[in-house]
């Protein structure tokens, strides 16, 4: 199986937050970005294994800014460290104010995915090819 670069799978997605988000408070629910973060380490995981992938566990996450109505929330995802079947995806979450251009890191959390083959038996999926320093460092953060 041919090794993947993490460019390969590098995802971002970014969302316009809507009213519907919002709870009572008139900030984004915090199940609607999780759910954006379930997506896009959804989609990186697919890209880098080729194959359907399902969420094994979830780290990290931690809302350290309200998100409001009218903001852009992009979510970067990576493919940090991958064994077997399972694949630890990095997500960092920023969401922008259009008209200021103000931007906030909201949170930074990883997904554990794991491929699997049709019949639902796990999928080997391809080794990782560093890059450079920060695709190593990542690993061995992800792996510790
Ligand atoms: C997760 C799941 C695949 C584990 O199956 P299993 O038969 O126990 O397999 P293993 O113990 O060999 O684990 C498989 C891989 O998942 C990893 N894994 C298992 N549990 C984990 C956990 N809690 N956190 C992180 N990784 C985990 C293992 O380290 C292993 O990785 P590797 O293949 O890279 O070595 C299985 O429980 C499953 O399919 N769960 C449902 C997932 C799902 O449907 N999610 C959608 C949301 S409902």
């Amino acid at each position: 199986m041919e090794a993947r670069t993490v460019d390969f799978s590098r995802t971002t997605i970014t969302e316009l937050m809507i009213p519907s988000f919002a709870n009572f408070s008139g900030k984004v629910h915090g199940g609607i970005l999780l759910g954006m973060m379930d997506k896009v380490a959804y989609v990186c995981a697919a890209k880098h294994s080729g194959a359907y992938c399902v969420t094994v566990s979830v780290d990290g996450v931690e809302f350290k800014e309200p998100v409001e109505v009218g903001e852009l929330v992009s979510l970067s995802a990576s493919v940090n460290y991958v064994g077997n079947s399972s694949m630890i995806i990095g997500i960092r979450v920023e969401s922008l104010k259009p008209k200021t251009g103000q931007k906030k890191h909201t949170n930074s959390c990883y997904f554990t995915m794991v491929a699997k083959n049709e019949d639902g038996s796990l999928m080997q999926v391809p080794k990782l090819i560093f890059q450079n320093n920060e695709d190593i460092r990542r690993f061995w953060d992800a792996k510790i």
